[in-house]
């Protein structure tokens, strides 16, 4: 391949794109893979940290790809595979665990919360989880990674790691940075509270029909402090109105209708709703095209090129660490 530097991101298996993670990282998968030798791969050995059969993720996992791809992540100028068809990744995280103590492991925000929603499930792979992503960074020799502010804590984490590896052996990796989309505004989901999360149900899709986005946009919270139409709004603590500044060039126009009661939120969220839908509609259009078996053919063909990347970097791996060469039977 080219002497280009390499982006690389993952994500996991949660199905369909919504807004958030467009927004959030999608944006930046599509932009950075002009100038970088660029790979994203899914991560469903993540996934296993909370769902604990693969076979129960398949359909996701579809829906996830065929989205990645309608959104403009292009199979000829990404590499696009899913994590588990490159084991060495799990070797990698195995001797990255000997470089990284426990108690950064520990204060990772992310485990914490994970571990307060599933209780009774309180896994070791949970607490491993950012181990694992920063192999997955390195494995390929990832210069930047693109993702959503809510990953900056695992960046951090993966950075440090990376340190100490080459700190120890010898400096096999660069040092992963973290790419975040400046002009994401900071949206929250439909109840105006959260972040968008599939599981909270507060989402507005992508890809989804019209008729889906419609729904999820009028379900937005709005301007708690407007309790009437006739009432002048507050466009800066509005969740519509953070979205306007993405969708609509004029966005200062609408906030300050907003502001002068000349607009009211019912037909600020049905505006927002059909610009949307027209904004998506060529994604529509492109992942309506694609087949399941096309699907496999782009994650198999991702796979055989990360695998002789990873295969080459674990050479170098296990030669600094001091081990012997795979065997070959
Ligand atoms: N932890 C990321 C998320 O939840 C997914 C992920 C796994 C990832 N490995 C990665 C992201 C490597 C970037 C690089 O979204």
């Amino acid at each position: 391949m080219t002497g280009r530097k390499r982006s690389l991101s993952g994500i996991r298996v949660t199905g369909r794109f919504h807004l958030g993670n467009y927004l959030g990282a999608g944006v930046n998968y599509v932009r950075l893979q002009d100038e970088y030798e660029s790979y994203i791969f899914v991560a469903d050995y993540h996934t296993l940290t909370t769902k604990p059969n693969a076979r129960d993720f398949t359909d996701d996992l579809y829906d996830m790809v065929m989205d990645l791809i309608a959104i403009g992540v292009d199979p000829q100028r990404t590499v696009i595979y899913r994590q588990s068809m490159i084991p060495m990744v799990s070797e990698l995280t195995l001797l990255l665990a000997m470089v990284t103590p426990l108690s950064w492991v520990q204060r990772v925000p992310t485990f914490k919360e994970v571990a307060r929603v599933q209780p009774d499930n309180v896994n070791l792979g949970l607490f491993e989880y950012p181990v694992l992503q920063c192999a997955d960074i390195i494995i390929v020799k990832g210069d930047v990674v693109p993702v959503g502010r809510d990953q900056a804590p695992h960046l951090e984490l993966s950075r440090e790691i990376t340190r100490r590896f080459n700190r120890t052996y010898r400096p096999v990796f660069p040092e992963p940075q973290i790419v975040l989309n400046p002009e994401a505004p900071i949206v929250k989901g439909t109840d105006g509270k959260a972040k968008m999360s599939k599981s909270l149900k507060n989402i507005v899709g992508v890809t989804d029909p019209p008729e889906v986005i419609r729904q999820q946009v009028m379900s937005m919270v709005t301007d708690v402090k407007r309790p009437r139409k006739t009432d002048p709004g507050h466009p800066r603590s509005c969740n519509v109105c953070a979205f306007y500044k993405f969708f609509f060039d004029d966005w200062e126009h609408y906030w300050e209708l907003c502001r002068k009661a000349q607009i009211g939120c019912q037909d600020k969220k049905k505006l927002l709703a059909e610009r949307i839908i027209e904004r998506f509609a060529p994604f529509r259009e492109r992942r309506a095209s694609l087949t399941r078996e096309e699907v496999d053919r782009i994650l198999e063909s991702g796979a055989e090129r990360a695998y002789a990347l990873a295969q080459q970097t674990m050479v170098e791996v296990r030669d600094a660490v001091g081990l012997p060469p795979y065997s070959r039977p």
